[in-house]
């Protein structure tokens, strides 16, 4: 159905728009959720006209690999011409009130009904700035349309500067206004969690205390810091990846489950989840946390992240966070969590790894002599790949009771995978519907830095020693004895 706003843009020419938002916005246009009735602003400092600005976007859906080329063009056109550029400073009080005109004039003219999102594409430092003025400068409709506030990671260093960060936009948006993106809420296989275990009974008996033993949660990259070193040497994995990312996939995977697959609800089940994690000490946090920079490979021809362009060479930022976390949110209490992230490893995957109790018994031990079976593992795999693997256990092609793991499989094909949408698309789509169910909420947000807060803390009075993994490898041996000392191992090891 055709959804009717107005999209303003802060950071108009900057990346996330370019290679994001564009193309988002573009698949919505194709497939009609946007048609006549929507306009853009894009805004930033640098004094674009509307036309360079139509041929950016062109540009820019081009380069996502959307066929702008020849039965394409002329929609790709159509597309851009509802693209208005109108350079601002966002501190500059007087060019809130020209965004006011010109956003006021397409309203009439796309027929908007006082509908407006506002997407912040910029650094977070302006995210206050840019609140209050669109408050004082009046851009915030009141004649029965919606406000909306798109706003991106890095949402604060920690749970202090979060605070004053969400404490800055509330002064013009309330909770129910504001979406944060998550962009791994936005990926289909993430979302997928929720309906495999609550649409399977035989999964959803299983998913307990009772008959789980562990979970794992990998992020693994193969590749490095690239040209973020900037950006990384101040955030690190922590806060890259962990407190959102992860953090959020565990949410999904230990939350009990929701009265109806709605935002409300799912939200409620998600805080109760996180405020389920025990908050470690930092003698507890010093205990089930590790940390790791990459190093050269083996045979040198991978730098060293203190070696990478823009790293300092004394360069103490984490590349790799691994860590143990313990549920005591009622279907799951006790079970433990395992969860890693880190760049430069052995392959990219990221993938949740469900491991099953073992039986108390073998009866085929007498026939084979063995006292082991393997045990069950349910695979969610979410990407590269996505799909499903079940390991199960049975005899099969040999003349005795010798129990082997087999593996039932379910992958998407390459052809189903091009049909799924981009989170970005997605996200967007739910903005427009004003479906909160896959953004994070603030609740989830500060809860998500005070778990981890006390790992920084930690780890920001003791001096680490980096580099101390191998590119190319899956992480310092510290995170394999995190495992070891409770009888485990990581299940996914591409280097086996
Ligand atoms: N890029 C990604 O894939 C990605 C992914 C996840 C999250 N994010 C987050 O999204 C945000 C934007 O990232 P980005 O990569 O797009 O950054 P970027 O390429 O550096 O873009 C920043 C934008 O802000 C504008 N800008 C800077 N100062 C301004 C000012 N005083 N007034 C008006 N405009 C100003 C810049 O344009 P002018 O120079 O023309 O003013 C530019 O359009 C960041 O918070 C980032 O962490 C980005």
């Amino acid at each position: 159905m055709e959804q009717r706003a107005l999209f303003i843009i802060f950071g108009g020419t900057g990346d996330l728009a370019y290679r994001k938002l564009y193309p988002a916005l573009f698949s919505l246009y194709e497939k009609g959720y946007l048609k006549e009735h929507f306009a853009v602003i894009g805004t930033a400092r640098r004094p674009w006209t509307d036309d360079h600005y139509h041929e950016v976007v062109v540009n820019s859906i081009d380069d996502a690999g959307h066929d702008v080329s020849r039965t394409n063009t002329e929609m790709a056109r159509k597309f851009a011409s509802h693209f208005y550029y109108q350079s601002h400073n966002v501190d500059d009080a007087n060019h809130y009130v020209a965004l006011k005109d010109l956003a006021n004039k397409l309203d009439d003219q796309y027929e908007l009904n006082g509908n407006r999102i506002f997407y912040m594409a910029m650094a977070p430092q302006f995210f206050g700035t840019i609140a209050g003025h669109l408050k004082d400068q009046n851009l915030l409709t009141d004649n029965g349309g919606f406000n909306r506030l798109i706003i991106e990671k890095p949402f604060g260093r920690d749970f202090e500067t979060a605070k004053e960060l969400n404490d800055s936009i509330s002064k013009a948006f309330n909770e129910e206004q504001i979406f944060r993106i998550d962009h791994y809420l936005g990926k289909d296989p993430i979302q997928s969690i929720a309906s495999l275990r609550f649409s399977n009974p035989i999964i959803n008996a299983l998913w307990n205390k009772e008959h789980v033993d562990n979970i794992q949660v990998t992020l693994a990259e193969s590749l490095g810091v690239e040209e973020r070193a900037g950006y990384y040497e101040t955030a690190g994995a922590m806060r890259d990846m962990v407190q959102n990312h992860v953090l959020q996939v565990v949410s999904l995977l230990t939350m009990n489950r929701p009265e109806i697959y709605d935002a409300k609800h799912l939200r409620e089940k998600k805080v109760e989840a996180l405020n389920n994690i025990q908050q470690y000490t930092e003698e507890e946090a010093k205990q089930n946390f590790v940390r790791g920079q990459y190093g050269a490979d083996e045979i040198g021809s991978q730098l060293p992240y203190r070696d990478e362009e823009g790293t300092a060479d004394d360069s103490e930022i984490e590349t790799y966070v691994a860590g143990k976390l313990v549920t005591h949110n009622s279907g799951l209490a006790g079970v433990p969590i395992y969860i890693r992230t880190g760049k430069r490893l052995a392959k990219k995957s990221t993938q949740v790894n469900i491991i099953f109790k073992g039986l108390d018994k073998n009866i085929f031990s007498e026939l084979t002599g063995k006292k082991e079976i393997p045990t069950n593992v349910l695979t969610i795999h979410i990407e590269p790949d996505q799909g499903y693997t079940i390991e199960m256990s049975s005899k099969s092609g040999n003349q005795g009771y010798d129990i082997q793991p087999h593996y039932l499989r379910f992958r998407m094909t390459s052809e189903e995978k091009a049909k799924v949408p981009d989170a970005y698309e997605k996200l967007i789509h739910d903005a427009l519907k004003g479906d909160k169910t896959n953004f994070a909420h603030w609740d989830e947000v500060s809860r998500a830095w005070k778990l981890m807060d006390v790992v920084r803390k930690t780890w920001d009075n003791t001096v680490p020693e980096f580099p101390n993994y191998v590119s190319g490898s899956m992480g310092p041996k510290a995170a394999d004895d995190l495992l070891e000392r409770d009888g485990r191992k990581w299940e996914f090891n591409p280097l086996k």
